[in-house]
């Protein structure tokens, strides 16, 4: 295990960061109120039922691509895996085989496994890399070649359905190939998503060649738009050669050299040999217990893992379904605070456990009670990282979309894959089809800068070579009484976290029904920018409340896409919920 930093050269950075703010991570902020009222959803109902199983993707077609992964005989994890490789050609602006997972299994015998998929920096990275390349791309951790860490999705998905599922890797390909190769509407958010990236993706012709088409009348060559039918012969064959040749094919064979000698051809760093070093982890969940419920995350390099049980401990400290009742403001605001406090940790402590530490103590009750007793009820924190116990000793184990999946044998899935931002890196490699992710934007790319997501961090997620960029991903599975009841994640980059808290409070605390959970509006804060950001269908009164007590509240139209399943054993059915932000199906056999 390379270990580059020790914690006390990593703490004499920050602090060295806090005046001359080359890692820039600071904060500050000031006071005061109480009021009462309460929060709608959104309208439209998004649950499906079921006795047998259950999956919830974004889009129908994958959804229903798990729904016959079942129907053939296979588990939850076949169920997940058929509905990602749906995802990576219907939804491939979001996921696909070009980007990278993580992947949480409860199996029918108890187990919990954490398959992590995340990907790695080329070799050839080093910590400075964005800050000297010579780019023609305004930001190079964002768009082209530079941008792409090497692919973990495939890789993840393949070792799932070996380990865990029952159908093996062709069939969880075969819907994937045959809407690849007959096409597919193109959705409203789509095409939507074609329009907003056009500007960066004419940049590849290899990317114009699959999304745009001349336009009919006109013949100027555009995207794609709703209702038309996108076909992907290229990525067809893709998905046919690995279905046939496994996934040597893509690492060690035809694929990793075509992408090797793309890369070198356009100002890259990745090559062929990356591919066939690239190595899924399979690491130890993080498990937290929260109210009587126990919580498996999924561990560093995510940060989801972590903070979700972080901000649970720091909420156990108050009694939550009361104060919403009695004081909604009051219940807000601390879960504006906890969110904060967890999220100046994530800035400073988090990053790939390979590389450096990460303190076990984060997830500790007694650091929990510590932070809690630092919040004040008529006013807002002005904070930096705190130090959880046991710092110097403890060690983990060593545009995005969310797969929920479960079954009656007691197999319950919980995946999140990625490409980053929309259509990932951009670029496509000619030939193949497939959307290369930008996750090399996670890591601190250029130190002090916010990266797409406005998140800020530290030297533990420094770029290096082999290295996995921190991430927000939360697959999440809760246990009560030893039986999983729920599975959630969600898309949204570092609002995945704060979307998976909501959907754990909502449930748990308020007894709100999955869907319900999943749609009222959300809150988020990531204490960098010092912002709290309400969706515009949050409550006004309890938003002037929050702004009294000098949150910094700013309006956002939308925060981050959630999916979700439970099991109610009195009435022995799932519940599966999309988000009603955008399309999506949840469905399972009847
Ligand atoms: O791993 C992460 O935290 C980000 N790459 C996730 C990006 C994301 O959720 C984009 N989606 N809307």
């Amino acid at each position: 295990m390379l270990k580059f930093y020790s914690l006390g050269l990593v703490v004499g950075v920050v602090c060295l960061a806090a005046t001359t703010s080359v890692w820039g991570l600071q904060t500050g902020v000031g006071p005061t109120t109480i009021l009462k009222s309460t929060t709608g959803v959104l309208p439209g109902s998004s649950e499906s039922t079921s006795r047998k199983n259950m999956v919830a993707s974004v889009h129908p077609l994958a959804t229903q691509a798990g729904v016959d992964a079942f129907a053939k005989g296979g588990n939850a994890i076949d169920a997940a895996i058929a509905t990602a490789l749906t995802l990576g050609v219907v939804d491939n602006f979001n996921s696909g085989i070009g980007g990278g997972c993580f992947i949480l299994i409860r199996t029918a015998k108890g187990e919990v496994y954490a398959i992590d998929g995340r990907e790695m920096a080329p070799s050839a990275a080093t910590q400075d890399l964005f800050q000297n390349a010579k780019s023609r791309f305004a930001n190079p951790s964002q768009t082209g070649a530079l941008a792409s860490g090497v692919p973990g999705a495939l890789q993840a998905y393949a070792q799932a359905v070996a380990e865990h599922g029952r159908l093996g890797l062709s069939a969880s390909l075969q819907k994937g190939m045959e809407a690849a190769e007959n096409g597919f509407p193109v959705t409203d958010a789509y095409a939507g998503k074609l329009r907003i990236a056009k500007k960066a993706m004419v940049q590849f012709p290899g990317t114009v060649k699959v999304f745009f088409r001349p336009d009919p009348t006109t013949g100027i060559v555009e995207p794609y738009r709703v209702g038309e039918i996108l076909k992907q012969s290229d990525l067809a064959t893709t998905y046919r050669m690995i279905s046939q040749k496994g996934t040597d094919w893509f690492y060690r064979g035809a694929f990793a050299e075509l992408a090797g000698q793309w890369m070198k051809a356009n100002g890259g760093i990745m090559t062929a040999t990356d591919f066939a070093n690239y190595k899924t982890v399979n690491r130890k969940p993080v498990r937290s217990k929260y109210r009587d419920f126990e919580i498996y995350g999924f561990p560093p390099p995510s940060s989801g893992g972590v903070h979700v049980a972080q901000v649970l401990n720091i909420l156990e400290q108050f009694k939550m379904a009361e104060m919403y009742q009695n004081d909604p403001v009051a219940f807000y605001h601390v879960v504006a605070e906890a969110m904060k406090l967890a999220f100046a940790d994530r800035a400073f402590w988090l990053g790939d456990p390979d590389y450096v530490e990460v303190p076990l103590g984060l997830i500790e009750k007694s650091y929990a009670k510590e932070l809690a007793s630092k919040i004040k009820m008529d006013s807002v924190l002005t904070t930096d990282h705190g130090m959880p116990p046991n710092a110097a000793t403890e060690f983990f184990e060593g545009h995005t979309t969310h797969v929920a999946a479960a079954d009656s044998e007691g197999n319950w899935v919980a995946l999140t894959t990625t490409v980053n931002t929309t259509f990932g890196a951009k670029y496509v490699i000619p030939g193949t089809g497939v959307v290369m992710n930008n996750q090399m934007d996670d890591f601190v790319a250029f130190p002090g800068k916010p990266n797409a997501f406005g998140l800020i961090g530290g030297e533990n997620n420094a770029v290096a070579s082999g290295k996995r960029p921190l991430s927000s991903m939360s697959p999440t599975i809760v246990l009560q009484d030893g039986k999983p009841i729920l599975t959630v994640g969600a898309a949204g980059g570092p609002k995945i976290i704060t979307e998976v808290l909501w959907a754990i409070i909502n449930h748990l605390d308020l007894e709100m029904p999955i869907g319900k959970a999943i749609a009222a509006p959300r809150l988020h804060h990531q204490w960098a920018p010092k912002q709290l950001l309400l969706e515009s269908s949050f409550d006004d009164e309890i938003a002037d409340q929050l702004a009294a007590k000098q949150h910094q509240i700013k309006r956002s139209r939308s925060m981050g896409i959630c999916q979700g399943i439970t099991f109610d054993a009195e009435t022995g059915l799932f519940t599966g919920a999309y988000d009603p932000r955008t399309t999506g199906s949840a469905a399972g056999e009847q």
